[in-house]
């Protein structure tokens, strides 16, 4: 009787896999297995994201608000108007309008506390040409620097001093200068006066360093590598059916420990003890590039400084980042933990350019194999690929690389609205579907390297979750490579999946 019905599950099980493999022309998914499936988890937090930490941690900075990459808007009383970089940048500042979006926006760049440049929306710092304020430097200069001065903690009005000494002031609609010397009270019908309004800003490691300054940050930083993630984590991750752990890093490690300002020492020790316990537990590592040098996708978890995506845009940078490779497969080659090497996180499209890609995943392939015949060289999909297969070709001939995915329900119009199972049924057709398509038998494995159980569903229950998890773990589980969760910890409960694992909403 058992073995009846074992037969008839042995050949249900034998149709399915044969539509299966003509459904995928004949693709053999598991063909070409590493030597064992990756799950793990991202240590998000390490490096700095405000989202994947302590958000308390950016408290205790002075003027808190204004950090790097805050967008302000200038609305003078007196005028009623915004203040506009015309054109975008390239020429004069003006003060004649009446809405204010991208031209209207300054990004900050911060030099301290209280003394800031503008950045506008073409990339031009705000300075002075005699006394009147223009956009037209590329190259920031001491007197293309600003004090910011508010009227007090609660108020929303500012004056704004530049380097000659003077306020600006709104003289006329199309004439801004800096050319008052004495200020008193903050009365309407004073053209030295601005009423600032933030449009957001970035949270990531530039922006705690930078805004705490060289004395404080160092001790921040410090206290926050040494409780944040320790060797009890590592110990609870291996004791629970993980098997490794990915690592996002800055490109600053490699100058560690005196990595170039605003960063400070300890991001180096940081992964050293990371090895250590890894190798301790028993878990494999991938080190993640996530920030490098100029920022591939803009994001404060690349560690932009204010927005921009600048990676790529020189061989300097390309450069750069190779050497920072070569330094870290160099340090880690002969420890056992050492899985793969991740040569940049989620560069985005178009920004960052395929033929910018190709040549680098190139050059790092190279830096990787120079001290590591072994460890898998992963390559990130962009963020907005056109194809999730456009690195296939820098893949072809090369040996053990991966590409890497990201699937995320929690963002973007497209899932807002979906219910808990038509999330379930996304990720059982479309999800599932894309990952067939990116696997092959004699092309790279496939990695979903970041992925959480949360949706932007309101009110789910936990056997909503509960669901949600294990059709993940169903569909990601079947990448060649493996998969990993974001993240290890996070003061948003689904987003830990320590959290979901003490809890029971996750299981394997
Ligand atoms: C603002 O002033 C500039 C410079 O005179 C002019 O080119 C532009 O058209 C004006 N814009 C508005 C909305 O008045």
């Amino acid at each position: 009787m058992t073995s009846c019905i074992n037969l008839k599950i042995w050949l249900l099980n034998l149709t399915i896999f044969t539509m299966f493999a003509i459904t995928y022309g004949g693709r053999h998914l598991l063909t070409q297995n590493p030597e064992f499936q990756v799950k793990a988890v991202n240590l998000g937090g390490w490096l700095v994201t405000e989202g994947w930490m302590k958000p308390s941690l950016f408290d205790g900075i002075p003027n808190k608000d204004l950090l790097d990459g805050t967008g302000l808007q200038f609305k003078s009383v007196t005028t009623g108007k915004y203040l506009c970089a015309e054109s975008g940048g390239g020429t004069i500042l003006v003060a004649n309008r009446s809405t204010a979006s991208g031209w209207e926006t300054f990004s900050l760049w911060r030099i301290n506390e209280n003394a800031f440049r503008f950045r506008v929306f073409n990339k031009q710092f705000v300075g002075l040409n005699g006394i009147n304020a223009v956009a037209l430097t590329n190259t920031p200069t001491d007197s293309a620097t600003f004090d910011v001065i508010k009227e007090s903690d609660s108020s929303n009005r500012v004056r704004i001093k530049a380097s000659n000494g003077y306020y600006l002031q709104a003289k006329t609609e199309v004439l801004v200068t800096a050319d008052v010397s004495h200020v008193s009270g903050w009365r309407e019908d004073d053209p030295t006066v601005f009423e600032m309004r933030i449009t957001g800003g970035l949270k990531g490691e530039f922006q705690l360093t930078n805004g705490y300054g060289p004395i404080k940050a160092p001790q921040i930083m410090k206290e926050h590598w040494s409780t944040f993630i320790v060797e009890e984590d590592f110990k609870f991750i291996a004791n629970n059916g993980l098997n490794a752990v990915r690592i996002p890093v800055g490109w600053w490690i490699a100058s560690d420990p005196s990595p170039p300002r605003p960063y400070v020492e300890g991001s180096l020790n940081t992964l050293d003890n990371a090895f250590l316990w890894a190798e301790k537990y028993g878990l494999k590592i991938i080190i993640d590039l996530h920030a490098a040098p100029g920022s591939q996708n803009g994001d404060e978890h690349s560690s932009s400084r204010d927005g921009s995506l600048e990676w790529g845009q020189s061989d300097e940078t390309i450069q750069q980042t190779v050497q920072v490779i070569d330094f870290l497969t160099a340090r880690y080659t002969k420890s056992p933990s050492l899985y793969a090497v991740a040569l940049l996180n989620e560069p985005r499209s178009p920004g960052a350019t395929l033929e910018s890609l190709n040549k680098y995943y190139k050059a790092g392939y190279e830096a990787v194999r120079k001290h590591s015949s072994k460890a898998y060289v992963v390559f990130s999909n962009r963020l907005s690929s056109p194809d999730p297969r456009e690195f296939f070709n820098v893949a072809n001939g090369l040996t053990r690389t991966v590409i890497d995915v990201h699937y995320y329900n929690a963002f973007g119009d497209f899932f807002k609205s979906m219910t808990a199972q038509q999330n379930i049924d996304y990720i059982y057709n479309d999800r599932k579907a894309e990952l067939n398509y990116l696997t092959t038998s004699n092309g790279p494995l496939v990695l979903v390297g970041e992925w959480v159980a949360e949706w932007q569903l309101q009110g789910a229950t936990k056997e909503d979750y509960q669901r949600f998890a294990k059709a993940q773990l169903d569909v990601y589980g079947q990448a060649t490579f493996g998969w990993a969760y974001w993240s290890y910890k996070n003061s948003v409960n689904h987003w830990s999946m320590e959290w979901m694992i003490k809890n029971g909403y996750i299981k394997f």
